[in-house]
């Protein structure tokens, strides 16, 4: 009987994702000679032991594919939702690994998928990890598989608005993913030359932003394009979330887990509350572009196919070394295992100080802070 390896894909979908399975699939069986099964949906498929034995075919022509040809979900082993309870499913995962007497189970994933898949290595599980979120916040890898793609669609979504905006004389927000960090806003906010970047990491204020976009006015640009990321913060509501703290560290739990959760879905538009505010303290008229799953979607770039693939086959290569219970991260040019105690519970920021800040900076870029 050959040996086999499991492989999963969870949390939210990046192109680039299909790319892997086929670099790990076609490594796995051609190279090494072992059989390779795809768990559907996430850690679901793994504790409903749902699976698919992926034969060549199946990995045929899916390099080019956006989404994930076994795919995904957000749910957790330790915490699922089974007939309406949430209930701790981490033997049954076990069992069903134990099952399929599978040599390793490649889990692909963003900061969540990590964690959760560190606890099935702690349960004794032979555990490889590959990096995959268009928000780039995954520790210990200078990149993540989907970031890329994801970056060019926000960028071109901005170029497209500069022509629309200069053309009304008009501010436009145009608001990216990238949860709690603020790398897609960046990078596309620079990539294409956005007059005010607004990221998590540097709390901005308004009256900053609109003497910014009247600056501009003044020397003739009657037009704004202002990146924002889905996290950015005004100075008030940082200071505000800042107060009220996360629940667990609070000492009122309760109480205080439903403040936050107040105070978070008064903020959940703060797109439009930014362009409202906008209007009026400029005289400009505003829009707002919410770019969202648009980000997610469609073709890989041919960087993160490259990426998919070194970190696909590295994972297997790894699994014949019996190096387990590490991440596949892309370092200076290379794929190399990192431990997952040192990813999980962390999330890679912007630092404020990074090139890209200073250099758009040195450009006039205003990020709502000075
Ligand atoms: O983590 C990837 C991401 O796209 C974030 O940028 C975004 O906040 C979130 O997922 C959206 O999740 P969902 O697709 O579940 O709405």
């Amino acid at each position: 009987m050959s040996k086999s390896i499991g492989v999963l894909t969870a949390g939210g979908d990046t192109p680039g994702i299909n790319a892997a399975i086929r670099g790990i699939g076609k490594a796995a069986m051609g190279e090494y000679g072992y059989q390779v099964i795809g768990f559907m949906d996430g850690f679901r498929g793994l504790v409903q032991d749902r699976f698919v034995r992926l034969e060549r075919d199946a990995l045929t022509n899916i390099i080019s594919e956006g989404g994930t040809i076994l795919g995904t979900s957000r749910d957790r082993p330790h915490k699922m939702v089974v007939g309406g309870k949430t209930l701790d499913m981490t033997d049954v995962a076990v069992e069903n690994y134990e099952k399929h007497h599978l040599e390793a189970l490649i889990c692909l994933g963003g900061g969540g998928t990590q964690k959760h898949a560190f606890r099935l290595a702690e349960k004794g599980l032979n555990i490889i990890t590959l990096p995959k979120t268009i928000d780039n916040d995954v520790e210990e890898t200078d990149v993540a598989f989907g970031f890329d793609t994801a970056c060019g669609i926000a960028t071109e979504a901005m170029d497209r608005l500069h022509t629309t905006a200069h053309s009304h004389h008009r501010v436009i927000v145009v608001e990216t993913m990238g949860h709690r960090v603020g790398w897609l806003a960046l990078c596309a906010g620079v990539s294409s030359g956005a007059d005010v970047i607004l990221i998590p990491e540097i709390p901005y204020g308004v009256e900053t932003i609109a003497e910014s976009v009247l600056q501009r006015s003044r020397s003739g640009k009657n037009f704004s394009i202002i990146a924002i990321a889905e996290g950015a913060l005004s100075r008030e509501q940082a200071t505000i979330l800042e107060k009220l703290g996360k629940p667990k560290n609070s000492n009122n739990g309760n109480a205080a887990g439903e403040k936050l959760k107040e105070a978070t879905e008064e903020m959940k538009d703060r797109s439009m509350q930014l362009a409202g505010r906008l209007e009026e303290l400029t005289g400009l008229e505003s829009r707002v572009t919410i770019l969202g799953h648009v980000q997610r979607g469609g073709t890989p770039s041919s960087k993160d196919r490259l990426l998919s693939t070194v970190l696909g086959t590295t994972a297997v290569q790894l699994v014949e070394q019996g190096r387990f219970g590490v991440m596949v991260a892309y370092k200076s040019e290379k794929a190399v295992p990192v431990p997952l105690e040192e990813v999980t519970g962390r999330r890679k920021y912007v630092p404020v100080d990074h090139p890209f800040v200073e250099s758009a900076r040195q450009l006039g870029t205003c990020f709502g802070d000075i």
